[in-house]
């Protein structure tokens, strides 16, 4: 049975792997053909790599991804419509009052939304809105300085969002949360109030930039916990730390590397415990060793995914698939 030696073919939800378009050739290709089922671009759907102006779009990397799914009979998950950290500097320092702010992004959702209608199958609406604490993020957020009712808003890009894309699955992401209730509470009151006005909702995602050692009965409760809204889950981006201390002097010996394998193989089995119907996709964040954004913002010793620098299964792989 060839299909239980493969992560693509066995699971029963989205396989996915971030991927940068420059690079969708040769053995990057061919691992993401034959083990992914679905891509999302690590930058070329950011609003600032888009946005280069009012008016001024630019196409070109997020198209070639887009292109490179069609291709090769693979999704695509769209990330991100509106990132604190990714609005263009020409906007960010703009300064619009509320009115103006939304008009001009509601027009930059249907825009994008609507050029891959039926291309991007989901997307993320809205990413890293809550402090872990469950408050709003403040910090260099332009839609916490401009509205009143930051929710109110997202909800409104939502509902542009489906309105471009009535197919498309919308989803919320963020960081931490399977570990921080706070930061769960606040999506659950958010999904509650999206429900309670009729904002259209499909799923949540936890981004799972995790390590070797973070606590298992903590990722297992937050999972369930997660799950309980009956919305979608994705795990999103998920990557996992080995050297977490930051050692210079670290080496990913076979020892580590089996570690490795069983974080993978727990976190895997923990999302397959969720109901089937709401499993959407685990995303790796990156495809090789080779390149990970993890090397420049933690350690630049780190081996954080399923493949080597070579292109390899890592025991890692073995590992996601027993979880499977
Ligand atoms: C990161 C990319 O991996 C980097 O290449 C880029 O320079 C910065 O963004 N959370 C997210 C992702 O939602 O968009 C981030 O991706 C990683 C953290």
């Amino acid at each position: 049975e060839p299909s239980l030696d493969n992560i693509r073919l066995k699971a029963k939800f989205g396989i996915g792997a971030a991927v940068t378009n420059s690079e969708l050739n040769g053995q990057y290709a061919n691992t993401l053909r034959t083990h992914f089922s679905q891509i999302t671009g690590e930058y070329e759907m950011k609003m600032a790599h888009i946005w280069k102006g009012e008016n001024n779009y630019d196409w070109t990397a997020a198209d070639g991804m887009v292109n490179f799914a069609a291709t090769n009979n693979m999704d695509v998950h769209g990330h991100t419509l509106v990132w604190y950290n990714s609005f263009p500097n020409w906007f960010r320092n703009a300064n619009y009052d509320s009115a103006t702010f939304e008009t001009k992004i509601k027009t930059y959702i249907e825009t994008v939304v609507g050029r891959y209608k039926g291309k991007v199958i989901s997307w993320d609406v809205a990413n890293e809105i809550f402090n872990d604490d469950g408050t709003l993020r403040r910090d260099g957020c332009p839609v916490f300085r401009t509205f009143n009712d930051p929710i109110a808003f997202y909800g409104r890009c939502f509902e542009y969002a489906q309105a471009a894309d009535p197919d498309a699955k919308l989803f919320y992401n963020d960081y931490n949360v399977v570990l921080a209730a706070g930061k769960r509470g606040a999506m659950r009151q958010m999904v509650n109030r999206f429900r309670a006005d009729g904002y259209p909702i499909d799923g949540l995602g936890d981004q799972f930039h995790y390590m070797a050692s973070t606590n298992r009965t903590t990722i297992r409760n937050g999972l369930t916990d997660l799950a309980s809204t009956g919305l979608q889950i994705h795990m999103s981006e998920l990557d996992i730390r080995i050297n977490v201390n930051k050692d210079d002097n670290f080496v990913y010996l076979p020892s580590e590397q089996a570690k490795h394998a069983e974080a993978y193989k727990d976190f895997v089995t923990f999302f397959e415990a969720i109901p089937q119907s709401q499993k959407f996709a685990i995303t790796t964040w990156g495809v090789s060793d080779k390149r990970t954004w993890l090397t420049s913002w933690w350690h630049p010793k780190e081996y954080p995914l399923l493949f080597d620098e070579n292109f390899q299964k890592k025991k890692t792989y073995e590992g996601f698939l027993e979880g499977l």
